[in-house]
């Protein structure tokens, strides 16, 4: 069995993503630097490093199966030669989120909210990962990251919106946009 993939994102002076902006969304934001890499965790950064963030790439909790089997036909994976953009969208939900059953959880995110219909929408164009972090002890609960050809960022910017103003986000008690794009 191959262990769950932990990685580290480390903002500092060097890295394959350059920083353009760091947005504040709500709550307490992240501070500048120069640079994004995302390494595999436990590797000591070489130099100065303003923030590191650790996620895991879980097993999913909330998707059907046919909603997974939709996913798994329309989406690409990262690392495309034409995702020249990337955001990191780490994440904290509030004590009422976590309280809730999992059925409640997932009738809010799905149900009410359409999160994945919502996403599917701008299949295949932004590419995706989630990572967990609040099992890790970390200040954020996931830490997302979408990669997409610089083409596609008002659609991303678009569903952004979308998804800030459903239900599920009522629960969203901390979000930081940090907006990168490819040096090489
Ligand atoms: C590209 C379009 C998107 C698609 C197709 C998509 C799809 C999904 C799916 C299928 C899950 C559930 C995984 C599971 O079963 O556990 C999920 C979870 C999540 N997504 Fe998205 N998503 C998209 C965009 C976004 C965006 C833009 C954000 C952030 C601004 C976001 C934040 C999250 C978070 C935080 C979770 C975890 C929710 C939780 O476990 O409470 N997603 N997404």
């Amino acid at each position: 069995m191959t262990a769950p993939l932990t990685v580290e994102f480390i903002a500092g002076g060097q890295g394959v993503w350059a920083i353009d902006r760091v947005v504040p969304v709500l709550g307490e934001t992240l501070p500048p630097a120069a640079s994004l890499s995302i390494v595999p965790a436990g590797q000591t950064a070489s130099e100065a490093v303003a923030w590191r963030l650790k996620g895991t790439v879980s097993n999913a909790r909330y998707s059907h199966r046919s909603e997974l089997a939709e996913l798994a036909i329309r989406q690409e994976g990262l690392g495309r030669s034409a995702s020249r953009q990337a955001v990191l969208i780490p994440i904290r939900k509030s004590a009422a989120w976590w309280a809730l059953a999992q059925d409640e959880r997932r009738a809010i995110f799905e149900e009410q909210s359409r999160h994945i219909r919502i996403g599917m929408d701008y299949l295949p164009g932004i590419a995706r990962r989630l990572h967990h972090s609040r099992d890790l002890g970390e200040p954020f609960d996931f830490l997302t990251w979408f990669e997409f050809a610089p083409e596609e960022e008002e659609a991303f910017d678009t569903m952004l919106s979308r998804l800030r103003e459903t239900a599920e986000w009522g629960f969203v008690e901390r979000e930081v946009e940090i907006r990168v794009s490819r040096v090489q």
